[in-house]
């Protein structure tokens, strides 16, 4: 986690160390020009969920000339304008006019869907729309490489592959009892990646706690006790790829995941599980499949089923 935060910290101030720069060329530039400029900036983006950096590239006294400007801004100087630019994710580069609009001390700031690369003689990584099902991509110039934002349910290098629901009432499932969830598979395939999306309800294996969980337990906020089951109750995800299952609780850990997430995602599956359209499957809280410690456990979650078929 320290590590984590010490990374992003990293990122940004580098962020802040290139763009600085990029300003005080900018002031030697405008000096020497007569007419108001512009300057046209490419540059690539990165994104860590809360803080964001860039690496700009100038392009002194040059204006990219399209006519589709994404958003228009009056900025204070050039930082402004670049991060207005990292904070629009169509953006991929701006015009920056170097001197103040007329009548104040803001200067124009053009946010561009498009950029250099894509209007030269350099062949844009994009240019053939390599990102499938409508996903919109992002040259990464550094590495000679892109990236795709996938849209809705797609996912993937280049949003080829879908996660598909298959359950159509909620999925829910108790904590004692003999309370599991049923879904099944809807159409005969190979399934190489499952998640379940929380709906409602929570769980506890304490029940004179007030708060409660998602997917597993007040003592355990950093474990899952999520387990899918066949009919005869053979667990198949986590499975054996669950790390520091507990024997006894069934509690486990999933990087990326804790009692709480929004969804938990099995993708780690060592070999595709094979499966019959209509076969059925079992979801189950670990002590109440283990039959242990499960007389103070409270709660009913319900989740959706989403799976991956492994495309042949
Ligand atoms: C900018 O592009 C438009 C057409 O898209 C063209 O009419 C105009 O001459 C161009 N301006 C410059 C300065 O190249
Ligand atoms: C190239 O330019 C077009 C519009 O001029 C834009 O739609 C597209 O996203 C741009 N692609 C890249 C990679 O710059
Ligand atoms: C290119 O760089 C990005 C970010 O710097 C990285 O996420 C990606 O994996 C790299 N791709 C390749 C093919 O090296
Ligand atoms: C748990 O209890 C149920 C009902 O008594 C029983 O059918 C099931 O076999 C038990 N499971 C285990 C793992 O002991």
């Amino acid at each position: 986690m320290k590590m984590h935060l010490s990374i992003t910290v990293a990122w940004f101030v580098s962020a802040l160390l290139s763009l600085s720069k990029v300003t005080q060329q900018f002031s030697e530039g405008s000096t020497s020009s007569v007419e108001p400029t512009s300057i046209y900036s490419q540059f690539e983006q990165g994104g860590y969920e809360v803080l964001q950096y860039g690496n700009f590239k100038e392009f002194l006294d040059h204006k990219l000339n399209i006519s589709q400007v994404l958003a228009s801004f009056l900025v204070k100087d050039y930082t402004d304008c670049a991060f207005k630019c990292l904070d629009n994710i169509g953006c991929l580069s701006f015009n920056f006019a170097t001197k103040p609009a007329i009548g104040t001390d803001q200067h124009s700031c053009h946010l561009l869907a498009s950029d250099r690369f894509n209007h030269s003689t350099h062949l844009s990584l994009c240019e053939n729309s390599p990102c499938q099902n409508g996903g919109s991509c992002r040259p990464l110039y550094q590495n000679k490489s892109f990236v795709c934002n996938c849209l809705g349910n797609y996912f993937g290098p280049l949003c080829k592959k879908v996660w598909h629901k298959i359950n159509t009432d909620p999925v829910c499932f108790g904590t004692r009892d003999e309370d599991f969830g049923s879904f099944e598979a809807d159409k005969t395939g190979n399934i190489h990646k499952i998640k379940l999306v929380h709906i409602s309800g929570s769980v506890n294996c304490i029940s004179d706690q007030v708060t409660s969980t998602k997917w597993s337990c007040d003592l355990h906020l950093n474990e899952l006790n999520i387990h899918i089951t066949d009919q005869n109750n053979i667990p198949l995800f986590p499975g054996r790829s669950a790390i520091n299952l507990n024997p006894h609780s069934f509690f486990y850990q999933l990087s990326g995941f804790d009692a709480n997430s929004p969804e938990i995602v099995f993708d780690s599956i060592p070999t595709p599980l094979a499966v019959t359209a209509g076969q059925k499957f079992r979801i189950w809280y670990g002590e109440d499949l283990r039959n242990v410690t499960e007389q103070d456990n409270i709660g009913k979650s319900c989740a959706d089923v989403y799976v991956v078929y492994q495309i042949e």
